[in-house]
């Protein structure tokens, strides 16, 4: 019940252990086309380059940002916390002119920031984080894209906690390139980021004049492997992941997407019952809370440290510590994917009662 990895159901963990085969074999490269569309079904999305990188959420964040950017090009970053920064830094990487707005940590970043700045630049792409795991912060998207579109820039959204958890509809709120992780609500293996670009954004690659700085992440190399019409080699791809993968994509398909989110928010509804009788209050304002990353503040007289301890050590549940200025201040309790029960709910909160 930390800020991810969640817990995976059996069927995933089973379909680890099915036996390898080439990561070229005409069987696993319909695996691969498997997953492209239920990765569209999820992120709600007709993108054709829609894919998965064969590395964690930062590699997806990376892919978009060193394909997108190129030396000299501008970029806004909308930091609001851990991983907001995590994308200026990677930026700066790039070699290209960082542009960010700050919002307090716990508070979603404010549209009228971004239509300001955007009057005194021209960046190449906005970014922002749709869940931010470092606070809690679930940022509402639709009115910042339109203005990211407005002034003729790219939109990219980091969608690593929010994918499977909480409604996101890539090609109606106009986002252009995405990236998300497997090991949150999507309760898959940790190692794999499923990205998408829309058509705007390839056409931004193809228009790209110098080289990508990374091989790895190079997206004209990587979209041969995954959609070009020979599927040419290009990385030994992760069999096994790729299989939980699958496995967990179809499981959220089968509960249905709606269906899901709503889970998401009942189970969060309930801790939030449990935390507040024992004096726990949220960090962040009811309108702009994440069901899956419950940021909480610690009652008087609680510590951090020896309470986490004994909750792991006596009761095997692990819940996150706070990041940054909120370390030993707040809790991050995840409740993703299949780690969103009634049941990890009540045992957290029975355990939490018997502590204090
Ligand atoms: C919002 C967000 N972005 C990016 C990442 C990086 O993902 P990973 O740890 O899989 O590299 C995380 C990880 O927690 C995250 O929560």
């Amino acid at each position: 019940m930390g800020p991810g990895p969640s817990d995976a159901h059996p069927r995933v963990l089973k379909a680890m252990a099915t036996p390898l085969i080439g990561h070229l074999d005409p069987q696993f490269l319909e695996i691969m086309d498997d997953i492209k569309v239920m990765v569209q079904k999820t992120m709600q999305t007709k993108n054709h380059l829609t894919f998965v990188v064969s590395a964690p959420g930062s590699a997806g964040m990376e892919t978009c940002l060193v394909n997108l950017l190129e030396p000299g090009d501008e970029a806004l970053i909308c930091v609001h916390g851990v991983f907001g920064n995590r994308m200026a830094d990677i930026v700066e990487r790039c070699g290209a002119k960082l542009i960010r707005i700050d919002a307090p940590w716990g508070s979603p970043i404010d549209p009228a920031q971004v239509k300001q700045t955007l009057m005194t630049c021209k960046p190449k792409i906005v970014a922002i984080v749709h869940a931010e795991t470092s606070t809690g912060v679930l940022q509402p998207l639709e009115e910042i894209s339109k203005l990211v579109h407005d002034a003729g820039a790219l939109f990219v959204v980091d969608a690593v906690t929010s994918y499977c958890g909480t409604e996101i509809k890539v090609d109606e709120w106009g986002i252009d390139a995405i990236y998300s992780g497997s090991q949150k609500c999507l309760s898959a293996p940790p190692g794999l980021s499923p990205v998408s670009f829309s058509d705007r954004a390839v056409a931004a690659l193809d228009h790209r004049k110098t080289k990508v700085q990374s091989w790895f992440l190079d997206l004209t190399m990587v979209k041969n492997y995954w959609a070009g019409a020979k599927r040419a080699y290009h990385h030994t791809g992760p069999i096994s992941a790729m299989y939980a993968m699958r496995e967990a994509l179809r499981l959220v398909l089968e509960e249905g997407l709606e269906k899901r989110f709503e889970r998401h928010r009942k189970n969060h509804l309930l801790l939030k019952e449990g935390l507040e009788s024992l004096g726990f209050e949220f960090l962040v304002e009811e309108p702009y809370r994440l069901p899956m990353l419950n940021a909480v503040k610690l009652p008087k007289g609680v510590d951090d440290a020896t309470t986490r301890m004994r909750l792991l050590n006596e009761f095997n549940i692990e819940v996150g510590g706070g990041l940054g200025d909120f370390a030993g201040k707040i809790w991050r309790v995840g409740l993703m994917g299949n780690s969103a029960t009634p049941n990890h709910v009540n045992q957290l909160v029975g355990a939490l009662k018997e502590i204090i």
